[in-house]
């Protein structure tokens, strides 16, 4: 800045020189008109307005004048700077505008257009099932029991009357886990889980589990060394078949469809005394057809084992047999499957192709 100046002439103070600050304008607009983004008119108003523009020192430059003269040189100096602001501002905003408009087409978005799908996943027939089966016995009452996979020979055999020398125990049918005097096997049915129940649960009972079993069989159309069962349970005073006949009529008719009659054929079981065979209707034919292929034109659906809990079974779980009764039941879930939906082949169910689960629906 310039020094006192009492004898002042604004032209002697080059900044304030009017030819100087009229080309400052000038320089200034034809920046701003020049930047074509606001990223150069930022760089242009740095230049041509910030602190160390030649506006900025003339506007310094007035503080140094005489009072007498400071009021012209304030006007001019106002003037240039005030014209210098509205057209920072004019190209501010239409550069702005510009800008807004490009914004809108490039980030334009066709919300018509199809989107990339990813398929998605669907739960397997077979839990879907499991959960129905589930659903029906809660709804009556009972709960719901879990047992290990990995289980001692002796839940899956002795304590449910299978003897040692039982042929179900033979290495042919069951997987037996090393080491072999560990006494462990993958369960090869659903029923152990009625002598944990006995143990672990007080009286009375109701219990059903759905859960998977194994057993050395080749992988064909109708054998898996995995499949499912569902056990059921009941243990009180006064049980009888009829209550098992009950309870079973009531089953498939909500699993297969209303008015199904079941039929309890004589059988045998180690853990059941007196034991039976559930067949029910077959749905499909009502047994009127010789030739159908659901039934084998039989008109009876063969679909699991039952019967009254054998007096052994439950002195062996602690329960007085004089006392109590109780009725069991067990089915295989694979086989309703296939009935309920027509499906023909098990490794349909067992290789887990998503495709083959889709069709079953998007139930959760
Ligand atoms: N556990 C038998 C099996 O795997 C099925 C069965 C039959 C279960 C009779 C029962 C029952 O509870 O009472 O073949």
């Amino acid at each position: 800045m310039s020094g006192p100046n009492k004898t002042y002439d604004p032209v002697e103070v080059s900044a304030l020189d009017p030819i100087a600050l009229a080309q400052a304008v000038a320089e200034a607009l034809a920046a701003f008109a020049a930047a074509d983004s606001l990223d150069s008119l930022k760089a242009a108003r740095l230049a041509h307005q910030g602190d160390s523009s030649a506006l900025s020192q003339a506007n310094r430059e007035i503080g140094a004048l005489p009072p007498t003269a400071k009021a012209e040189a304030g006007k001019r100096v106002g003037m240039a700077r005030g014209q210098v602001a509205k057209a920072l501002a004019t190209r501010q905003s239409e550069l702005e505008v510009e800008r807004d408009a490009r914004l809108l087409v490039e980030e334009a978005v066709d919300v018509t257009a199809p989107a990339a799908r990813r398929p998605v996943g669907a739960r397997h027939p077979l839990e879907l099932i499991s959960e129905r089966i589930g659903d029906i016995f809660v709804a009556m009452g009972w709960e719901i029991a879990e047992g290990p996979e990995l289980e001692s020979e002796w839940f899956n055999f002795d304590a449910l009357n299978l003897g040692a020398d039982h042929p179900a125990r033979q290495m042919q049918d069951t997987f037996f886990v090393d080491p072999p005097d560990a006494g462990l096997v993958l369960r090869t049915h659903t029923s152990p889980v009625q002598v944990r129940s006995m143990l672990e649960r007080d009286l009375p009972l109701y219990i059903v589990c759905p859960g998977k079993v194994f057993r050395t069989d080749e992988l064909d159309a109708t054998h898996s060394a995995v499949f499912h069962q569902v056990e059921g349970l009941a243990v009180a005073e006064g049980l009888t078949m009829a209550h098992l006949r009950g309870t079973l009529d009531h089953f498939v008719e909500a699993l297969f469809g209303a008015g199904l009659e079941t039929r309890l054929r004589p059988s045998y079981f180690p853990f059941t005394e007196p034991s039976a065979e559930l067949d029910f209707r077959c749905f499909v034919c009502g047994g009127s057809d010789d030739h159908c292929r659901t039934c084998g034109g039989t008109g009876w659906i063969e679909w699991g084992g039952c019967g009254m809990v054998n007096r052994h079974v439950l002195t062996a779980c602690g329960i007085d047999p004089d006392r109590y009764t109780g009725f069991a039941f067990g089915m295989g879930i694979e086989r309703a499957l296939m009935l309920r939906h027509g499906v023909k082949d098990m490794r349909e169910m067992v290789e887990g192709d998503v495709r083959f689960s889709t069709q079953f629906g998007m139930e959760i």
